[in-house]
């Protein structure tokens, strides 16, 4: 009798690499959540087997060669037509907070026809409306069909799939992003009742400074699942991390593949020992001196922008920052990518909201991924636990 298996993500992934459509599950297989879900977000059929395999065409040596040729010619095109991933769209958005990153969000969201509807919520009066008002104005020139809503009364998140929560106070030159504890906790602690009260079942993703503090106070508040409270600064920091890499090396972004967990504030955990300028290490391209410089660069980033905006903080970025969490949930995009959780023991940390590498879905956080990292960078991710958990006791 066969052995049974145990079926994860990656040997799904690794069918779907190899452009598989049907997954065949023997009797006896053990296929875990986290298998189901990266099949349905990949577009895999799990299916009982033992599947009927079609016979093996038979063909001479010469064609055989004929055709190997042909397939490492330029004109060469694969007859398999590449799986469309499922991808979802969320029928509410609802943006709380209509400012500089909120009315970002909403711009990329409708241009993107993420949502049947985008709600945008702000306290000033007329502000969520007239930015939606002009984001409709566009869709005569963009054709989006996601139709966006203003209001100013937070109960219109009812109902909402996915909120964005970026309500609050941003930097201005001179303050951490700590300073803004105390006033935006409160917008947190009011914008959570409501929430909890009327989208009991959405996925949260906070974007309101102190990222991870504020994340920590929603989840408390909401009392939701870990797995729908998220914070988003991990794709931003990566960004700029990967942005200076770049520069410094002189390639384009796209060549670079690298991630900053932790904090987002002073002790962010970029991560240079798993980053690649094309596939191969920073080393091969950079000297130390100059990857330090690039750390600094992407820990620094957002306070460079403060300081030369003088009021204000960053809206571009971090809004992409936010749609890329958004592309994971929707199924655009697969793969781990960093979010501020609540730990549950992963990487020794428990009890706090921090930045780490994971799979998400339409059901928010799937699993952290545990990678294996340097010493140096474990340590800084135990501070930047510490230091989140210090400063809310405070
Ligand atoms: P902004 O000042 O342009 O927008 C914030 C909006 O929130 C304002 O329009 C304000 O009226 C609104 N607001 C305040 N209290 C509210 C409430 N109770 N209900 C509804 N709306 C309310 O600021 P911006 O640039 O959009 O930044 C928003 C927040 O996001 C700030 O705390 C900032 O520090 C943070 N941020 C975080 C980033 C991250 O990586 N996590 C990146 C960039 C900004
Ligand atoms: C940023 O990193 C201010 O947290 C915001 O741009």
């Amino acid at each position: 009798m066969a052995q049974s298996r145990v079926i994860g993500a990656e040997h799904i992934q690794d069918a779907y690499q190899r452009g598989r459509i049907v997954f065949e599950v023997l009797s006896g297989d053990i296929v875990t959540d986290l298998a189901v879900e990266t099949a349905e977000r990949l577009g895999i059929r799990l299916s009982d087997g033992p599947l009927d395999k079609p016979a093996i065409v038979k063909t001479d040596g010469a064609k055989a060669m004929v055709r190997g040729l042909y397939r490492r010619s330029s004109r060469w095109v694969s007859p398999h037509k590449a799986i469309p991933r499922q991808v979802r769209r969320f029928s509410k958005l609802a943006l709380v907070g209509a400012g500089g990153v909120g009315g970002n969000i909403a711009h990329l969201a409708a241009l993107q026809n993420m949502a049947d509807e985008i709600m945008l919520i702000d306290i000033v009066p007329g502000m969520a409306a007239a930015t939606a008002l002009d984001l409709n104005h566009a869709s005569g020139i963009t054709g989006a069909s996601a139709r966006c809503f203003g209001s100013e009364n937070l109960a219109d998140l009812a109902g909402a799939d996915v909120i964005v929560v970026t309500a609050g106070m941003a930097r201005r030159p001179g303050m951490t992003r700590a300073d803004l504890i105390d006033v935006n906790k409160r917008i947190i602690h009011s914008t959570a009742e409501v929430i909890r009260a009327r989208a009991p079942e959405a996925i949260v993703i906070v974007v309101t400074n102190p990222l991870d503090e504020m994340t920590l106070e929603m989840f408390k508040m909401t009392q939701f699942p870990r797995e729908r409270v998220l914070g988003m600064a991990g794709t931003l920091d990566s960004s700029r991390f990967r942005n200076a890499l770049a520069g410094a090396a002189g390639v384009s972004p796209a060549d670079v593949d690298a991630i900053t967990l932790g904090s987002h504030g002073d002790e962010m955990t970029p991560i240079p020992s798993l980053a690649r300028i094309k596939g191969r290490p920073l080393e091969r391209y950079l000297t130390e001196e100059q990857i330090e410089a690039c750390v600094k660069d992407a820990v620094t980033g957002g306070g460079q922008v403060v300081t030369l905006k003088k009021s204000g903080s960053a809206t571009i970025a971090p809004a992409h920052g936010v749609v890329e969490l958004l592309d994971h949930i929707r199924g655009a995009r697969v793969g781990p990518v960093p979010v501020s959780v609540m730990m549950a023991g992963e990487y020794g940390v428990h009890d706090v909201v921090l930045g780490v590498p994971a799979h998400l879905g339409k059901t928010g956080l799937i699993e952290v991924e545990e990678l294996r990292l340097s010493e140096r960078e474990l340590q800084n991710l135990h501070a930047a636990a510490e230091a989140v958990r210090k400063r809310l006791e405070h």
